[in-house]
């Protein structure tokens, strides 16, 4: 029976929880924390930033690009972590950029950056598999807290400035024909927003758990911006946007709230809009995608969604580009949180320390 020093690890966590809230850049490597960092980063009181300090960024014509707070970041493996150069002519060519990897951009959301929670779990994922090109999309210092509304107004000046770059890469050689945006709350807006400034059609967003607040209209992701728009709810009508709003709508344990993050001693919402991220980055390896049924089309928005008879089709980086209309999927368990130590997955997406065969084993092989 797992028997461990409850304290040790609790205590260790926490104590690491409070030295990462007070800095805003965190970036941990070796998964000694875990995600619920990311919900002490919305705690406005830890912030020193008031809204005065706030920037917003002129729209449309009065849009200057490049901005200097954005950076593109290209990590094509283990080792290789190169921020573009955007006044370099054939940047691409002289990159490591790999013409036989799928392109993948990644976009955060509100309080991120390249090196935050949730979303470093995704990059990870995706430089760890190593058949990718992964570009970063890093808007972090112009949407921190406790700028949200900031946030949500500068997402289309940084759509506009990403398009610029993706025009000018894809001269350079980049197939955006088969690039995949994928974002993360408000970058899922930025994704879809993107698709309206580029000259090309986009070809695929996966947008996980769609912003809710405060969104215009105008602004919203919705399935005309891509030939394929994929979305996973998992905070639907919270956080996260209350109705469908893709080719393809996933609605994970009903949408709304999930099953892991109930009284798992801290905000159930935010929780839920956070792990996302982690199916997505799960999704990735063919062997641990969850597959989804078809559903009634009320998901994410009805009381309980009915069933549908249909194939499942795997949800995420696999999901095929025709799918349509609502699919279901209900698994209790934190997903891409390995079953032991050692198991494919990620510790940042766990809630709970790994349960240890022996205590003396886990420690040893751990740290
Ligand atoms: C993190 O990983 C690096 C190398 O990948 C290693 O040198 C370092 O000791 C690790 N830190 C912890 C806390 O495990
Ligand atoms: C925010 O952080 C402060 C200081 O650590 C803490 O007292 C407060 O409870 C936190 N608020 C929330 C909503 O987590
Ligand atoms: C935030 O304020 C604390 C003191 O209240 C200070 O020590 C710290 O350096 C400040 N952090 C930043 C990023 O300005
Ligand atoms: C890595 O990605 C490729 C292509 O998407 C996939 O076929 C492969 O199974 C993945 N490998 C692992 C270990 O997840």
């Amino acid at each position: 029976m797992a028997r461990y020093n409850k304290c040790f690890v609790y205590c260790l966590i926490i104590s690491s929880l409070y030295a990462v809230a007070r800095t805003q850049y965190v970036y941990i490597p070796n998964a000694t924390a875990i995600i619920k960092d990311e919900l002490f980063l919305h705690n406005t009181s830890l912030s020193n930033k008031t809204m005065r300090d706030c920037t917003w960024r002129p729209v449309n014509e009065k849009t200057v690009c490049p901005d200097p707070d954005v950076k593109y970041i290209l990590y094509t493996n283990k080792v290789n972590r190169e921020v573009i150069d955007i006044t370099v002519t054939d940047w691409l060519r002289q990159s490591s950029w790999d013409s036989e990897k799928e392109d993948v951009l990644v976009v955060h959301g509100y309080a991120g950056g390249d090196d935050t929670l949730p979303i470093a779990v995704l990059r990870d994922a995706y430089i760890s598999n190593g058949s990718y090109n992964i570009w970063m999309l890093d808007w972090g210092p112009i949407s921190q807290p406790p700028c949200y509304t900031a946030a949500v107004h500068n997402m289309k000046a940084i759509a506009k400035c990403t398009a610029d770059l993706l025009t000018d890469l894809r001269q350079q050689g980049l197939r955006t024909e088969k690039l995949t945006c994928i974002g993360h709350s408000l970058g899922s807006h930025i994704c879809g927003l993107i698709s309206r400034y580029v000259h090309f059609r986009m070809h695929r967003i996966i947008a996980l758990d769609p912003a809710r607040p405060l969104i215009p209209a105008a602004s919203r992701l919705n399935s005309g911006d891509a030939s394929a728009v994929q979305v996973i709810h998992t905070n639907a009508g919270h956080y996260g946007e209350a109705g469908r709003s893709g080719h393809v709508d996933f609605c994970i344990n009903g949408g709304k709230i999930q099953p892991y993050c109930e009284n798992a001693g801290f905000d159930e919402q935010l929780c839920s809009h956070v792990w996302a991220v982690c199916y997505m980055a799960e999704s990735l390896n063919p062997q641990m995608a969850k597959r989804a049924e078809p559903c009634s089309r009320r998901c994410p928005t009805g009381p309980r969604p009915g069933h549908r008879i249909g194939i499942p089709v795997m949800m995420g980086q696999f999901t095929p580009l025709a799918t349509t209309g609502s699919y279901c999927m209900y698994d209790k368990n934190p997903p891409f949180c390995p079953l032991e130590p050692g198991a494919p997955g990620d510790k940042r997406c766990c809630l709970k320390p790994i349960k240890t065969s022996t205590v003396a084993s886990g420690r040893r092989r751990g740290h």
